[in-house]
């Protein structure tokens, strides 16, 4: 079977350091291993619509600001094909008819709609397309025949629930669909990068999050006010490590030579925090020092961002291009999925048989 991603992002703002480290990074190294056939990378602007249905602009703003980040993180037009949701009429069609198979009380179960119905305050008020999102999330995947989902871990309940209809689908329709799978990124600490004041989701909103198009000096100043451990107060006070953002980060960002290079003192990250439990060593080092990692790993993204930016026009080529071969392969799924259905009136005379 052909080994295929499909993936992608809400675009409701930039893209943060969560985002690269919990899906962005798996992303460019599976493109980059060579090990799949075809990737799929898409700009989620009609599922961002159906909890920002009054802010049609924000969603389009971001459309770009999305693309950028993918070519800057080493998201290659080349290797993937980058392309906008709503530009292909197939997938709508395709949740519509998912739709049939799935049940209110399981969509009231799925885990991630449950929460962001609350943190919405959507209790009372629930927009229906928002309701579905995770049956057209369902139809994004299975359009593209995708084996691979490269995800943060929030996005677990979708892929469950994607491989629950195309399961359903092929019972009842007969085999059709593939069920697909989600690769998480292996890293413990990248799995839930929590925001820079420790709470555990990085959002505009909290105003908590390092962004990969921030300049040097905003990095460093959201690093040096970073929330650590409440209980380290003195710099000779035993401190924790779990739970300390600051740690989270370097677990999620560091590398070996960045000890050689900016912290010799040290051979390793346990090193670094054994001293810190023990007490003797200050928030002010370990901030330091997670500055210099997050500058050398956010510089080259930001430099290479910076290049796209003078080349707008040819990032527009770029999503117009593939939303064309996107629209192609979920045409040629969409053909299927009316075939099995025998929906497909007008094709080999189905209606007089
Ligand atoms: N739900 C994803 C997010 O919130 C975006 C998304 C839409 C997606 N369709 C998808 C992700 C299909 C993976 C696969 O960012």
């Amino acid at each position: 079977m052909k080994q295929i991603i499909l993936t992608g992002d809400r675009p409701t703002g930039r893209l943060h350091v969560g985002h690269y480290v919990g899906s962005l990074k798996e992303r460019v190294r599976l493109q980059n291993s060579g090990t799949y056939d075809e990737i799929f990378i898409m700009i989620a602007d009609a599922q961002a619509l159906t909890d920002n249905a009054e802010q049609p602009e924000k969603v389009r703003q971001n459309i770009m600001q999305v693309a950028l980040d993918y070519l800057a993180c080493g998201i290659d037009p080349e290797k993937s094909c980058i392309f906008i949701q709503s530009m292909i009429p197939q997938l709508p069609e395709l949740a519509f008819y998912y739709m049939n198979l799935v049940s209110v009380a399981r969509l009231q179960r799925n885990p991630t709609v449950k929460s962001e119905i609350k943190q919405r305050k959507f209790e009372a008020s629930i927009p229906v397309g928002f309701f579905c999102y995770p049956i057209s999330q369902a139809a994004d995947i299975t359009a593209f025949n995708a084996t691979a989902v490269p995800a943060g871990e929030d996005q677990e309940p979708m892929i469950e629930q994607a491989r629950e209809i195309a399961r359903k689908f092929n019972e009842v329709y007969g085999e059709t669909l593939v069920e697909p799978n989600i690769v998480l990124p292996s890293n413990e600490a990248s799995l839930r990068l929590p925001g820079t004041d420790g709470k555990a989701k990085m959002s505009k909103s909290l105003g908590n999050g390092i962004y990969l198009s921030d300049e040097p000096d905003v990095i460093k100043s959201k690093i040096m006010s970073m929330y650590t451990d409440p209980t380290h107060l003195r710099k000779d006070d035993p401190g924790h490590v779990e739970g300390n953002p600051v740690f989270t980060y370097l677990d999620a960002f560091c590398r070996p030579e960045y000890f050689g290079e900016f912290l010799s003192e040290y051979e390793n990250l346990d090193e670094l925090k054994a001293h810190y439990e023990r007490g003797g060593l200050g928030d002010v080092t370990v901030k330091k020092f997670l500055n210099n990692v997050m500058q050398s790993e956010l510089g080259p993204i930001r430099e290479r961002r910076k290049e796209w930016e003078a080349r707008l026009p040819e990032v527009l080529e770029i999503l117009k291009e593939g939303s064309k071969k996107a629209e192609q392969t979920a045409a040629e799924t969409l053909a299927k999925v009316r075939s099995s259905m025998k929906i497909d009136y007008f094709d080999n005379d189905n209606l007089l048989k």
